[in-house]
């Protein structure tokens, strides 16, 4: 094991590079402009992958974007680990916020600035990069390895639970790792157990059947803008609970002993509150921030947009308005019985002077994993062993659909084991990776890898 620590500590520059060619490739995989970029990065993550000794890389083709397995499998009878990233990335825009080209990786105050570095190509490549130094140094791994590594999670892994299905021998394992969540801050680790779900849907209203001159008809017609407005302000009371008939019914309330654990969390609501630059928070009245962020289901306007919104005035009576919504789920909430609950609220609700349309986009389902198996002892001592910090337990407001698929398809829990710091900037412009957390991550994957021995 040592050696494989001090070969990482040897190879950091090297690391640099190579990772800077992944982040390169554009694999944005929301934009059908960019299917052909899915392929390259999985063509090039085989090669990394085949570089660190990693066996029978396969890219397999499915309904949507490319998904590539690989293994390692000579550890007679030691457990199987299957590892789990993705390849794909958030879109860029809006672009004229990065300082610099989102795929042109560069270093700036020990952080590796690009699209993917910390979600998730950097995280992927820390795991490849452990084979490596393990492989390179000592020619055995001590567990068998198995790679998943997919290309459609930002667009909620909808190809997915099929290839799950169809391929249950190949992904055969014991427990599943994933690096694609955070640390609680830097120097302090954290182990993530639970993940939210989510249901996002379109919300179109039509009022009258072309826009109007807002003097000659206001007043006498309802503005669809104005509609939407009073129906989303309808979700939530003044003690921010959300409105919707039977939205909590399958909510598991949080207990004694977990609100005491999450408690245990460092966390300042002033220090939030100047990172945001807010002078106030705001949220269900009766649970703390790290609550209401982990383990509380939630409503939340993503976009909200209809009639004129160009430069100057324009006087008009809009015919339609629409808004982008989602839903965070915590067990045992279903995203698509909330999706339906959601749909139902605002055709329920909405006057008879418009007319809603309702569109559903991607969902996952929520998980929280148990805390008691031997897997996460092994990875909270290799966690505090290379921090030399206590591991913060903690559940994460972020959704990784896949993970409750596993779960319910392959029989598998997830160990979430992220490195990514809180100012991460992943989705938005100059997203990086904090460089000494991602060369000790490394070597805590290394240790993690030796500790799952039996
Ligand atoms: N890595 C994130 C999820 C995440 C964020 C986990 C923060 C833990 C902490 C993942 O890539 C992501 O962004 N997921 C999407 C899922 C959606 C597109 C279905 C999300 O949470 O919005
Ligand atoms: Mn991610
Ligand atoms: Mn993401």
């Amino acid at each position: 094991m040592d050696k494989a620590l001090e070969f990482v500590r040897r190879n950091r520059e090297r690391y640099i590079e190579e990772l800077s060619a992944l982040l390169a490739i554009p694999s944005i995989s929301s934009d059908p402009e960019h299917k052909d970029d899915m392929m390259k990065c999985s063509e090039h993550a085989v090669d990394l992958l085949k570089a660190a000794g990693i066996e029978n890389t396969k890219i397999h083709s499915t309904d949507g974007h490319p998904v590539v397995t690989g293994d390692w499998l000579h550890a007679a009878g030691q457990p199987t680990v299957l590892i789990y990233g993705h390849l794909d990335v958030q879109p860029i825009d809006p672009i004229e916020l990065w300082d610099t080209d989102p795929f042109t990786a560069h270093i700036k105050d020990n952080r590796l600035v690009a699209r993917g570095s910390a979600d998730d190509k950097g995280q992927v490549y820390m795991h490849i990069k452990t084979i490596e130094a393990i492989l390179k140094t000592s020619g055995s791994l001590p567990v068998n390895v198995k790679f998943i590594l997919e290309n459609e999670e930002e667009v909620g892994s909808p190809s997915l639970p099929k290839f799950l299905k169809a391929s249950k021998e190949l992904l055969k394992a014991d427990i599943i790792v994933v690096s694609d969540s955070g640390m609680l801050a830097e120097g302090k680790p954290a182990i993530t157990y639970g993940l939210k779900g989510l249901s996002y849907l379109q919300i179109e209203l039509t009022g009258p059947n072309r826009d109007l001159h807002s003097g000659t008809y206001g007043g006498a017609v309802a503005n669809p803008a104005e509609i939407l407005a009073r129906l989303i302000a309808k979700v939530k009371d003044e003690n921010g609970r959300i409105q919707i008939p039977g939205f909590y019914d399958k909510v598991i309330d949080l207990s004694d002993r977990e609100r005491e654990l999450l408690g245990k969390v460092p966390h300042s609501d002033e220090d939030y509150m100047a990172d945001l630059g807010v002078k106030a928070l705001w949220g269900e009245a009766g649970y703390s921030t790290n609550e209401r962020k982990g383990a509380r289901p939630t409503f939340e306007v993503n976009g909200i947009w209809g009639g004129f919104t160009g430069t100057g005035a324009k006087t008009v009576l809009p015919s339609k308005a629409y808004a982008k919504v989602s839903s965070r789920l915590v067990p045992d909430q279903d995203p698509s019985e909330i999706a339906q609950l959601i749909e139902n609220f605002f055709n329920e609700n909405a006057p008879d002077s418009v007319k809603v349309k309702v569109t559903r986009f991607h969902g996952g389902r929520p998980v929280v994993t148990p805390i008691d198996n031997e897997y996460m002892k092994a990875a909270e001592r290799a966690l505090q062993e290379s921090w030399d910090h206590e591991v913060y337990y903690i559940r994460e407001g972020g959704s990784i659909p896949v993970v409750a698929d596993f779960k319910t398809i392959l029989g598998l829990d997830s160990l979430l084991l992220g490195y990514a710091l809180p100012d991460a900037r992943t989705h938005s412009p100059n997203e990086n990776l904090h460089l000494p957390s991602f060369y000790l991550g490394i070597e805590s994957l290394v240790r993690c890898l030796y500790y799952f021995k039996k």
